[in-house]
């Protein structure tokens, strides 16, 4: 699936009233709250339509959001009008080293972004994720592998780079009633 299908298929669906519950945060940034910082620079990476991001910007910081999505951003940058809106491909966008004093990645999966993360913490940084993982396909088979998480992999990938401070993996109840199977990992940079 190239770019351009990315942004057709996340615009379309974005037009659907089922889609208007992503302007909420999730519950697991929610759980969180008590480990960020009172002010700095967040990344929101695929922010969707700016729930986590208002939530952040509520809380003192500053958000760059990034979705491909035209549809997304902007109602993102109507409802919450100090995000630093982007509408970016991920796979082709430049990311600042040591800048993002918190990075959120909810419910997108994109390897390469994951491995760069750690570089592109201030030290101290929080690293917030939470994705589907490959039980999805006991549900739902028609989703391509290659978005879901296996077994332990979130975990694996930043063992040896953060301090993980919560990690999970299982069923949960999406927002909208559906089950799903998450792995949420909050871990921080040394330092
Ligand atoms: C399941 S939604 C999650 C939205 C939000 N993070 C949340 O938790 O509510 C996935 C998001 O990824 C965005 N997305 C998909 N491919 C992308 C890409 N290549 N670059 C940036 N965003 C992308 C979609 O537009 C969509 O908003």
């Amino acid at each position: 699936m190239n770019a351009n299908n990315d942004l057709l298929r996340w615009d379309e669906r974005y037009q659907r009233a089922r889609y208007n519950t992503f302007d909420q945060p999730r519950q697991f940034l929610i759980d969180h709250s008590e480990l960020l910082p009172k002010a700095g620079i967040a990344l929101d990476a695929a922010m969707g339509l700016g729930g986590n991001a208002g939530y952040l910007i509520d809380r003192g910081l500053s958000v760059i959001g990034i979705d491909i999505s035209a549809v997304a951003v902007k109602r993102a940058k109507n409802q919450f009008p100090h995000i630093m809106a982007v509408q970016a491909d991920l796979n082709h966008f430049f990311l600042p080293k040591a800048y993002f004093d918190v990075i959120l990645n909810f419910f997108y999966l994109q390897r390469d972004l994951l491995s760069i993360y750690p570089e592109l913490l201030r030290p101290g940084g929080l690293l917030l994720i939470e994705t589907m993982t490959r039980d999805m396909l006991d549900i739902k088979p028609e989703i391509d592998p290659k978005f879901l998480l296996a077994p332990n992999e979130l975990r694996e990938a930043f063992a040896s780079s953060m301090e993980i401070i919560t990690y999970h993996e299982g069923w949960t109840l999406s927002r909208d009633g559906h089950r799903r199977a998450v792995a949420s990992m909050a871990a921080r940079l040394p330092g």
